[in-house]
């Protein structure tokens, strides 16, 4: 097989530009399709994805596979996951405005290389870090915004609802598998 060159975005892999470089054990850059219609923006990797090397495969990873999967979403080829910053934060800590802002310039490149036609934010923090929008994830998710002339959806964050597990209507559970089911119904209707 004809080996694939070399991208910008393969640098991530050694990158150094913020302090979370000096306690990380793997950079964890995304897993999917890099020609996905849908990105999907969380906050940091965890214990697993650090030691890993990929994103949401913990516990909430594997309740964000099964709500994309109820959701009609192919995790092959129809979805891109990646985070707001690519190394984990010691003890699971927020990110930091800086490392936000040091990483950025991935998340840039990633976007410019997969091009998606929506983005979905998990969490307050992507929510932050993407749109500037400090805020209740009850208000925020479930909302269409428009940013950079796409179309972007935010949604509580997967480890939100392993806290929260009720299976009741209205409850968070529910609020996702609705906003996702809102986010193919835009990519089937393209
Ligand atoms: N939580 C995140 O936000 N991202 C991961 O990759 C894992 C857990
Ligand atoms: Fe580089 Fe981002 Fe890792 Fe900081 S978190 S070292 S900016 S890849």
């Amino acid at each position: 097989m004809a080996e694939t060159p070399l991208t910008e975005l393969d640098l991530c892999g050694s990158c150094t530009a913020c302090s979370l470089s000096e306690t990380r054990t793997r950079v964890v850059v995304s897993r999917g399709s890099a020609s996905a219609p849908l990105m999907l923006i969380g906050e940091a990797p965890g214990a697993r994805e650090d030691a890993t090397g990929q994103p949401f495969v913990g516990r909430s990873g594997q309740a964000l596979d099964r709500l994309l999967v109820e959701a009609g979403f192919d995790l092959e080829t129809d979805v891109y996951i990646c985070n707001a910053v690519k190394c984990r934060p010691p003890g699971n800590r927020r990110p930091k405005r800086v490392e936000l802002a040091a990483c950025r310039p991935w998340l840039d490149l990633q976007l410019q290389q997969v091009n998606p036609a929506a983005v979905v934010l998990a969490g307050a923090t992507s929510v932050e870090a993407i749109l500037g929008i400090k805020g209740g994830m009850t208000q925020l998710r479930g909302r269409w915004q428009r940013w950079q002339d796409r179309a972007v959806m935010p949604i509580f964050h997967p480890s939100y609802l392993l806290r929260n597990p009720s299976p009741d209507e209205g409850a968070p559970i529910d609020l996702t598998r609705r906003d996702l089911s809102s986010v193919r119904q835009h990519l089937c209707e393209r």
